[in-house]
């Protein structure tokens, strides 16, 4: 059975060399940062895959990647079989386009403040041309503002108007009206307060159920991940240190990252088992510790863990889980 998102070996250098003067007269080479590092997972046609890790992991590059804002260094991300980079592929890539749509954290960013509400949403089936007649297209537009829990009659109003939930559920029903069937949400309710937060979620989640739509979620919040996924990748320093069902994961967290992650949030602690203190701050990405990279944070590091990179095997890149000793 093929994937409905296929991403293989995704890799994303970003080049943070100083300028070029200041490079020759300080005699400095060029200097690349590995914000992504073979990074590899699929999604099945109406399930949630969520990538969680702290600030810095790469999660945000990897979702721009996945729906094509950024192109790989390295790697690939195939959608419904279609390459998102092989320019022999284009043309497949243009009728997959308004099919997969992402959702930011900050909405009002992406709407234009002087236009109504209604003509946003409108945009995209205009754009996509795929209802013809304004009369159809302004019942098409109260349709989806029904769809996410408001009135149509708010298509009259600006988006200033509206509190950041609302203007998130917006910013999902402009999605909808391309006629999306997998969205990508970047951090899509980490604005807003917790029991707003809940409600977005919760629509989402709806969204899912009644129109089967395939989400990769990305979220530095695990009890939000917990909520929503299906299964679950865990970064660390651009790489996938853990991918598992959410069930799994949460009640038995493999990679000692995973663990000290789950152990940071009481309320998802895994009871009964021995807590590992959070230590240490995330390494700079520029210079990265040698072999696994979690290790000057590990407690269960050795002088393997400091020269090899343990590769993601079973679901989980660890040495110590390898040899039996985690
Ligand atoms: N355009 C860029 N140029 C240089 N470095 C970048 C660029 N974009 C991202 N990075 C770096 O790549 C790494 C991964 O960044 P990314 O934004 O993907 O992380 P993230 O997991 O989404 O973090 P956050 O939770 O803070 O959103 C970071 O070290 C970041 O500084
Ligand atoms: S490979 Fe070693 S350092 Fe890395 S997480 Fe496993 S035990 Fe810790
Ligand atoms: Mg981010």
């Amino acid at each position: 059975m093929s994937a409905y998102v296929e991403v293989t070996d995704l890799r994303r250098l970003f080049d943070v060399s100083k300028p070029w003067l200041n490079r020759v007269i300080e005699r400095e080479p060029r200097r690349f940062l590995t914000a992504v590092d073979r990074v590899g997972f699929s999604i099945a046609k109406g399930e949630t895959f969520a990538i969680v890790g702290e600030s810095g992991s790469g999660k945000s590059t990897v979702a721009r990647m996945v729906v094509g804002l950024l192109p790989p260094s390295a790697g690939e991300v195939r959608i419904t079989g279609i390459s998102m980079t092989d320019p022999r592929e284009a043309a497949a890539r243009r009728r997959l386009r308004s099919r997969i749509q992402m959702i930011f954290q900050d909405p009002y960013a992406s709407m234009n403040p002087r236009w109504r509400v209604g003509k946003i949403i409108a945009e995209p089936i205009r754009a996509f041309n795929l209802i013809q007649g304004e009369g159809a297209i302004r019942a098409r537009v109260g349709e989806l503002l029904g769809l996410v829990g408001l009135h149509p009659d708010d298509s009259k109003k600006y988006p200033h108007e509206f509190s950041g939930g609302q203007r998130q559920r917006v910013a999902i029903a402009r999605a909808l009206a391309s006629q999306a069937e997998f969205l990508v949400g970047d951090e899509p309710t980490s604005a807003l307060d917790v029991s707003v937060q809940a409600q977005i979620l919760n629509l989402m989640r709806d969204l899912q159920d009644r129109l089967g739509l395939t989400y990769l979620f990305i979220s530095h919040n695990l009890a939000v991940v917990r909520h929503m996924a299906t299964r679950v990748g865990v970064m660390y320093l651009g790489r996938l240190v853990e991918v598992a069902a959410a069930r799994d994961l949460f009640a038995r967290p493999r990679h000692p990252y995973t663990r000290m992650l789950l152990d940071a949030v009481p309320d998802l602690a895994h009871v009964g088992r021995a807590r590992v203190p959070v230590s240490g701050e995330i390494p700079n990405p520029i210079d990265p510790p040698p072999g696994c990279t979690f290790n000057p944070r590990c407690p269960l590091a050795n002088d393997r863990c400091r020269a090899e990179v343990p590769p993601l095997l079973d679901g989980v890149a660890c040495h110590a889980v390898q040899e039996g000793r985690a």
